[in-house]
């Protein structure tokens, strides 16, 4: 992927951080998904005096754009924090990684976990959900 999209995608991530509604963890998390269609769909976490009706910045991103008919992906951004403030890499959660195995082709589909532009990493889906169960299993 080319420097200037990433770079778009970890700004949009970023941005989602003023946005993020955590009155319970103060842990802020913002995502930015790409679709094949070139549109990006932004996301932060929304969490829930229920604490598990939270829902996750990428599976905000995610079901955005997937109640738009968007159903194909090219890579996500995330970034997150404790309050807000970006210093470590912060990774899907388990339930996030599933998402993504239904919408995504692991060996393709990228993550980009980020700090700032300078300091990011990237993996595949497959990297950071091996043997995953997806659609094709019930084939
Ligand atoms: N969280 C995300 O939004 N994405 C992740 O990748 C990890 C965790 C949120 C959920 C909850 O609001 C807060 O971070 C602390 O778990």
């Amino acid at each position: 992927m080319e420097k200037d999209m990433i770079n778009q995608l970890i700004d949009t991530a970023i941005s989602q951080l003023k946005y993020s509604y955590t009155p319970y963890s103060n842990f802020k998390v913002g995502a930015a998904l790409l679709g094949k269609n070139g549109r990006i769909y932004a996301g932060c976490n929304i969490e829930n005096a229920g604490y598990t009706a939270t829902n996750c910045a990428e599976r905000t991103a995610f079901f955005k754009a997937v109640s738009e008919g968007v159903r194909e992906f090219q890579a996500i951004c995330v970034v997150g924090g404790k309050e807000g403030i970006l210093t470590e890499y912060t990774a899907p959660c388990g339930v996030c990684r599933q998402v993504m195995m239904e919408f995504c082709d692991p060996d393709t589909f990228q993550i980009i976990l980020a700090v700032d532009k300078e300091h990011y990493q990237v993996y595949t889906l497959k990297e950071l959900l091996p043997l995953g169960f997806g659609p094709s299993n019930l084939d």
